[in-house]
């Protein structure tokens, strides 16, 4: 079975492309004598006991960069032969095809460290080019003024930036790609991808602040994707997909690489693309030729508008009484279980949701980048955010991280009406 059509997704076994165990082998060693000679032996010999989960331990967010160029500048040409491989026999790919120059050594520590990080550390998701095409490459760099990576990420370090939902056209990849993203260490699911695996772009539009989905767009619950080490997963990158931050306790270190069957295209909405290709049939016969696609020349058509405007949650402005201390919601017959609504006060807006266990009230914001909850989706007693794909437990406000936790509110319902009791529940 191939899968070049669009919309496929599937976890593969280290086993299933030749040579990916060996090559995982010596991506993780390539990474502990990267360790060694940048922190010293004791520190490889601390990574060599412990695994790449505890990176974090031995190495400084600032030391990512550097450690990225090593394993890269010493590895480039084996995954690129190793995407040329996943190409023909994992895709069934005949002909030649392209394989992005851009590969990313992705290094998540945990939020719990990231967050702390200095501003200069680099973001998790950032790749290197091959050298010969840098200069180029920077030379291309253009700006457009609404995009704000700083203030959608709310002043977070860039160590601890996640990915909101997104599909990769709209932040400069080619259209048609597969992507692979390879787990190099362990990749619990509260550290690793989600898909949103019923909406595609024609559901959903882009916010150029962020380049990821624009608020107002109800989501589903995020699908996790834990992987063991080694394991790979390949996908279409035009399914909604997104970053789950890492509040774990582990460093997750991931390999990403992208492939296209035909001739790459850009999304004319983004300012900017992903130029940088290789031949397949370049790469195995081990020329470095690196093609420039520049963007003008190779753009897509444009992607229509989609069909429903965003509709975010209702919102109910409501006064409180001369106590401030409650106010009345309205009938408790306006909720349905699953329903929410968000009760505007001043300021203050708090999201209302019931679940299989009642109604309750919480802060509408993640206390994360401060996104608006309402819409993110529910699953039991739990509710994603729909940025950083975090569950807080609507029950308790809290989360897998003591980082981040929702402020709640008790709920009452009295004669048929419900209240919300404006002094939050004590932590
Ligand atoms: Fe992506």
């Amino acid at each position: 079975m191939t899968f070049s059509a669009r919309g496929l997704r599937r976890t593969l076994a280290p086993d299933a492309v030749p040579g990916a165990h060996a090559l995982h082998t010596r991506i993780v060693a390539k990474i502990v004598d990267a360790v060694g000679a940048m922190k010293g032996p004791a520190a490889a010999a601390s990574l060599r006991a412990s695994g790449l989960e505890a990176l974090h331990t031995v190495l400084d967010p600032l030391d990512v960069g550097p450690l990225r160029d090593r394993v890269l500048d010493c590895l480039r040409e084996d995954l690129l032969r190793f995407a040329a491989r996943i190409g023909r026999t994992v895709l069934g790919w005949h002909d030649d095809f392209y394989i992005d120059d851009y590969l990313i050594l992705r290094v998540n520590f945990p939020y719990a460290v990231a967050r702390a990080a200095d501003g200069a550390a680099e973001n998790p998701g950032i790749g290197r080019l091959s050298p010969s095409v840098r200069a180029a490459a920077a030379a291309r760099r253009v700006r457009d003024p609404r995009y704000d990576p700083r203030g959608y990420h709310r002043n977070h370090p860039p160590a601890a930036w996640a990915h909101g939902p997104h599909v990769d056209s709209w932040t400069g990849h080619s259209k048609d790609g597969i992507n692979v993203w390879w787990a190099i260490s362990d990749v619990p699911a509260d550290a690793g991808m989600v898909l949103y695996p019923s909406v595609t772009p024609t559901d959903v539009a882009c916010d150029p602040r962020s380049l990821y989905v624009r608020s107002g767009y109800a989501l589903p619950p995020p699908a996790f994707v834990p992987l063991a080490a080694g394991e790979l997963l390949v996908f279409d990158p035009e399914l909604l997909h997104g970053t789950h931050l890492n509040v774990s306790a582990q460093t997750r270190v991931a390999v990403s690489l992208r492939l296209n069957e035909r001739r790459p295209a850009f999304d004319p909405d983004c300012f900017y693309a992903r130029e940088f290709w290789r031949r397949a049939s370049d790469v195995v016969a081990g020329r470095s030729t690196v093609l420039h696609l520049k963007r003008e020349e190779h753009l897509a058509a444009r992607a229509p508008a989609p069909a429903r405007p965003p509709a975010a949650a209702p919102t109910v402005t409501v006064a409180p009484g001369d106590d401030a201390t409650a106010v009345a919601l309205g009938p408790a017959s306006l909720l349905a279980e699953g329903e929410r609504f968000t009760a505007a006060m001043g300021d203050r807006r708090v999201l209302v949701l019931r679940t299989p266990s009642g109604v309750h009230a919480f802060d509408a914001a993640c206390p994360h980048y401060g996104i608006d909850l309402s819409d993110g989706g529910a699953q039991g007693e739990t509710l994603a955010c729909p940025g950083c794909a975090v569950g807080f437990d609507v029950r308790t406000g809290g989360s897998a991280s003591p980082c981040l936790t929702l402020t709640t509110y008790p709920v009452r319902e009295a004669d048929g009406t419900l209240y919300l009791d404006l002094v939050p529940v004590p932590c």
